[in-house]
């Protein structure tokens, strides 16, 4: 179908929309049987503005401290200027939720309201521990990832809250200048929470950073990068897969979700017209279970020869890094971000099409193709705009950021990452070391002690692995041999180089992938609070059932 009279058609409106979407599903698979979903061919592709996320305004100050109200609430918007309005909950009524802007030293406080409606947007899959009855359907509890955060204000999964509550978190801003983010961590029900629409930017700056001449201002774009499914009606639909790819019977937990469609900042494909200058794009991804392995190009079509456009990585989780990171791709788990400056000179007339090839499920090794949509294709820039001003910024110069050393680490923690099946091959969940999220706490770094963090993956997934109240750096991966591990009850021998990391990687991360058969080795200090936390893979589907737990921080 041409894209005009797709076009046509779209506006028939939402009855033959469905008609066709009923014929197109049914000539795939030959049954009517599972959800009706758009496809991405049915929607055009960048017509509509990039939306910027609203920057949150305080509703007061004090001395060292701004405070903020933040109601969450459902609401409707068009995700497309095609398409009939989406049911969405989000933060103060927007989605992605309004931007913080943070100083550091300056304290932020925020009332956290919950004004949701007593039915969730999703069905709720109560067989989970922590979901079962009584606990409401609708609960939620925000956290601010990648926050120095006292526990109280942390946002742990089991201190949610119902609607007509509210609760006070305090964040100190006592670390570096970051791409942070905030998102609602309700146990059980995150991956459902957060895929209608509880996310948004965090935004932390210091005076380094702010001396550094970085582009600013309409020069730093934030991009939150998340799939979707929606439904003939324009409706999300939350459809998880088992790990062959295979439908999750209706409401029921699935390992994974891949949707077919992608949003930037809440938008389908949309496009932004630049300058042809010196931009920063702080890029999150805040999906579910989607990897995004991002390049900027050229060509006209994902089918074409790529042409990319290189550009540079100066920030990784928690901060600058030591200097900035040439590159031509970028690879984000879930929750990662990568803080970008992309050079536009040069490009005038240009279209930049932000492009992915991580395939899906990631990284897909034992299968022989990817099994869900590849999503070849964000968002484009059009650099269309004079230079509108003789401003100029420039890369930032390499900081100091000292490296941790392997000998100070006092303790080793290993922890092996599984997968749960039943006898048909199905996923009963992930775990960490074979525990529950419910069983006692096992990990008790001393306050101030640096430990070696050792995540053994074997499973056929990559996970990205999210530590709360800590900034880590990646010490090293390697692989294991497996058939040793499985014979000699988890004996770990290492096999293969060591693989420090990336220059991409070689700053402050709180959330670091670790791939099949592989050792993510991290090293940790526990800085700033005694009191309970949390480490979990990032997927939200497998945090969601027991694929995390709880660590607590003594004295
Ligand atoms: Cu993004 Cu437990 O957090
Ligand atoms: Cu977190
Ligand atoms: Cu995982």
């Amino acid at each position: 179908m041409s894209s005009t009279s797709r076009r046509e058609f779209l506006k028939l409106g939402v009855g033959s929309v469905s008609a066709f979407v009923l014929a197109a599903a049914e000539g795939r698979s030959g049954a009517a049987a599972e959800p009706i979903f758009r496809t991405p061919e049915m929607i055009d592709r960048f017509t509509d503005p990039l939306p910027i996320p609203e920057k949150l305004k305080p509703y007061g100050k004090r001395k060292d401290a701004d405070l903020f109200r933040v109601r969450m609430v459902e609401f409707r918007r068009q995700l497309h200027s095609q398409l009939p309005p989406t049911r969405l909950w989000g933060y103060e009524g927007q989605y992605p939720g309004p931007t913080f802007e943070a100083l550091r030293g300056r304290r932020v406080e925020v009332e956290w309201e919950n004004h949701l409606p007593l039915e969730h947007l999703f069905p709720v899959d109560t067989h989970l521990h922590g979901a079962m009855p009584p606990a409401p359907v609708v609960r939620v509890v925000p956290h601010v990832h990648g926050s120095r955060t006292d526990s109280l204000s942390d946002g742990l999964p089991e201190k949610w809250f119902v609607p007509g509550a509210s609760v006070r978190y305090q964040y100190p801003n006592d670390q570096p200048a970051a791409t942070l983010w905030y998102h609602d961590h309700a146990m059980s029900i995150t991956r459902l929470n957060v895929y209608a629409g509880l996310s948004g930017f965090y935004l932390l700056r210091d005076p380094q950073e702010l001396s550094m001449n970085l582009p600013s201002g309409a020069y730093e774009i934030p991009l939150a990068l998340q799939d979707r499914m929606l439904d003939d009606g324009a409706q999300l639909l939350y459809a998880p897969t088992e790990d062959d790819g295979t439908a999750v019977p209706r409401g029921m937990w699935g390992p994974q979700f891949f949707g077919n469609l992608p949003l930037v900042n809440g938008a389908l494909y949309p496009y932004l017209a630049v300058e042809p200058r010196l931009y920063r794009l702080r890029v999150l991804n805040s999906s579910n279970s989607r990897f995004f392995r991002l390049f900027f190009n050229l060509a006209q079509s994902p089918t074409d020869i790529p042409s990319l456009v290189r550009f540079h990585q100066i920030g990784s989780d928690g901060g600058l890094l030591p200097k900035p990171a040439p590159l031509e791709r970028v690879l984000l788990g879930p929750a990662e971000r990568a803080d970008l400056i992309l050079d536009f000179s040069g490009l005038e007339g240009r279209t930049v099409t932000l492009s992915n090839n991580a395939p899906a499920p990631f990284p897909g090794w034992s299968l022989l193709r990817p099994l869900h949509e590849p999503l070849p294709e964000l968002m484009q820039f059009r650099v269309t705009l004079p230079r509108s001003s003789a401003r100029t910024f420039s890369l930032p110069a390499p900081i100091d950021l000292p490296r941790m050393k392997a000998s100070d680490a006092v303790t080793t923690r290993d922890f092996v990452l599984s997968e749960n099946m039943d006898d048909k091959g199905r996923s009963l969940g992930m775990q960490i070391d074979g525990k529950a999220y419910a069983d006692a706490v096992t990990e008790l770094p001393k306050l101030g002690s640096t430990e070696m963090w050792r995540f053994i993956n074997t499973t056929d997934d990559t996970h990205p692995m999210h530590l709360h109240l800590v900034q880590f750096q990646v010490l090293e991966r390697r692989g294991f041999d497996f058939g040793v591990f499985v014979r000699q009850q988890g004996k770990l021998q290492l096999v293969g180089a060591s693989r420090p990391p990336a220059p991409n990687e070689a700053g402050w991360k709180d959330t670091a992938i670790v791939n099949p058969n592989e050792v993510l080795i991290l090293l940790v200090r526990f800085e700033g609070y005694t009191g309970r936390y949390v480490y979990h893979c990032h997927m939200a589907e497998h945090e969601d059932n027991d694929m995390m737990r709880p660590f607590e921080v003594v004295a």
